[in-house]
């Protein structure tokens, strides 16, 4: 792995930790003005301090986010339906490498639909985004998107986890399952979950814990946090988990002690 490579992906996952706490804020590139990031400024500069690199698209960048910010930034490159379209999965490519470089990122991310329609076309633009960024010391994260249909098991997304690995991604995002071991075990490269829909916050830490116990080596995180009643304290606490291996009782009362 290139030494320029090895210093991107050294900003987001903690070399004293091995673990890393990215800020997804990326969920208005097909849903639009999110619940919780309606005024995205707003939403994640209290936030940004507790974040190893936030998790975002060009646009948002852009116009929300100080140059100056310490946060290393990883960017969303793909896009293409809304929530309005049955099939999520015809993405393209939207935002060019030399943005990426331009903006300074210190990653590019894009979903792959394992099993949707435009599946191929999907794990294929992985590849070809492998491609170039390595030609730029640039690491890609696959996500692995699951449609409506699509079972949260481990059989699912230890085939799409597996299938990002294969195309050359340098990290994954998923979702955690019962016998995450099992996904994490047969996919060679750094695994960090999503948090998926909002649930209550001892929940969202039990589900951190579980993955950092099982192998993943960090969250991808944002409804659980910027939605939560408390988007402050749930992401210390998450924080608390995956840097400082606290317990969930641990890690909640630090998201309580915030709340007062
Ligand atoms: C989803 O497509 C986006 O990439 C989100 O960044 C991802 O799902 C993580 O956010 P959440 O924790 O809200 O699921």
């Amino acid at each position: 792995m290139c030494w320029g490579l090895r210093n991107r992906l050294s900003k987001v996952i903690s070399p004293k930790t091995g673990k890393t706490v990215m800020l997804a804020v990326d969920h208005g590139y097909f849903q639009g003005p999110t619940t919780g990031l309606r005024e995205l400024k707003k939403a994640i500069d209290p936030l940004i301090p507790y974040a190893d690199c936030l998790f975002i698209t060009r646009g948002m960048l852009r116009n929300c986010v100080d140059p100056q910010t310490k946060s290393p930034i990883f960017l969303r490159v793909s896009g293409g339906p809304s929530i309005l379209k049955d099939d999520l999965s015809d993405e393209h490519i939207t935002t060019s490498m030399t943005e990426a470089l331009r903006l300074n990122a210190v990653g590019v991310g894009m979903s792959i639909f394992v099993g949707g329609v435009n599946e191929s076309r999907t794990v294929a633009n992985l590849g070809k985004l492998v491609n170039e960024a390595e030609e730029y010391g640039m690491p890609v994260l696959a996500i692995t998107a699951v449609g409506k249909e699509m079972a949260r098991d481990e059989r699912y997304l230890g085939l799409a986890c597996r299938m990002a690995a294969e195309q050359g991604a340098h990290i994954v995002k998923t979702y955690y399952c019962d016998n995450f071991k099992e996904v994490v075990k047969a996919c060679p490269v750094p695994i960090v979950i999503a948090g998926g829909k909002k649930i209550d916050e001892k929940d969202a830490l039990q589900m951190a814990r579980n993955a950092i116990d099982d192998g993943a080596v960090g969250v991808d995180m944002g409804r659980n946090i910027f939605q939560s009643e408390n988007p402050v304290g749930m992401i210390k606490a998450i924080n608390a988990v995956v840097h400082k291996n606290a317990s969930v009782d641990d890690a909640f009362n630090i998201y309580e002690k915030e709340k007062k």
